[in-house]
């Protein structure tokens, strides 16, 4: 893992158990809104199987199990140690959520298993050799109608606030600004994705993405 990447891993590592505490104060709410809002744009319905690809506090893999109910079935993937814990802690006593400590950037196991991929804030974070590695996993763990949405920063953002961006990132995030280099709709096609929409958020700052495999 490259040392920059090792280094967000330890500041995630430390700090898990307070991650949705702080991100809600910093943004003044914002933050779970903005992933309410992408997972009503996955729209998880009863009995469907969930990946929640990084899924840190297990927060969002909690919301999306009240959509599928008991005949279906999330499964959370971190890299983080103590985020797995505290998801455990926090949401683990149901059978149907199940949380996996997995750098996502190695090879997973599923095949045209998913209906639905949810991931939020992580695509960023992940090392620029293995983006598009990760989303052909995505694509291939994906079942023959599933769907998958991206919750990020847009690495497209233009104008002033392309400018915000380039700033929050210079001073937060150094090492992931090779985030904007990335052309993250031609990738998605090349993955082999067929309809995506994209839903800009914050004045382009952010945006939501909604993939779907065929
Ligand atoms: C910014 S946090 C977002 C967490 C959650 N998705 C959310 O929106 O609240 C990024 C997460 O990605 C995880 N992560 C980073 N690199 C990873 C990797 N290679 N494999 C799995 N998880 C990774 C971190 O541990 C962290 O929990």
């Amino acid at each position: 893992m490259p040392s920059s990447s090792k280094q967000r891993t330890d500041i995630f590592e430390k700090l898990a158990p307070y991650y949705d505490l702080l991100l809600g104060i910093l943004t003044f709410g914002n933050y779970a809104k903005f992933l309410r809002k992408t997972v009503k744009v996955l729209a998880p319905k009863k009995g469907e199987k969930i990946l929640d690809l990084c899924s840190g506090t297990g927060r969002v893999a909690s919301w999306i199990l009240q959509a599928v109910g008991e005949e279906g079935e999330v499964t959370g993937m971190d890299i983080t140690q103590s985020m797995i814990d505290v998801a455990k802690e926090r949401y683990g006593k149901s059978g149907n959520l199940i949380f996996l400590k997995k750098d996502v950037t190695q090879p997973w196991e599923y095949q045209n298993h998913f209906d639905g991929i949810f991931t939020s804030f992580a695509l960023h974070e992940l090392p620029e050799k293995y983006r598009l590695g990760v989303l052909e996993q995505s694509y291939s763990a994906l079942k023959g109608k599933g769907r998958m949405v991206i919750a990020d920063f847009n690495p497209h953002v233009s104008g002033k606030a392309r400018m915000i961006s380039l700033l929050f990132f210079k001073l937060f995030e150094r090492g992931n600004l090779n985030f904007f280099n990335l052309n993250q709709n031609e990738t998605l096609k090349k993955v082999g994705f067929k309809k995506i929409k994209t839903f800009s958020i914050s004045a382009g700052i952010l945006q939501i993405t909604l993939a779907y495999k065929n």
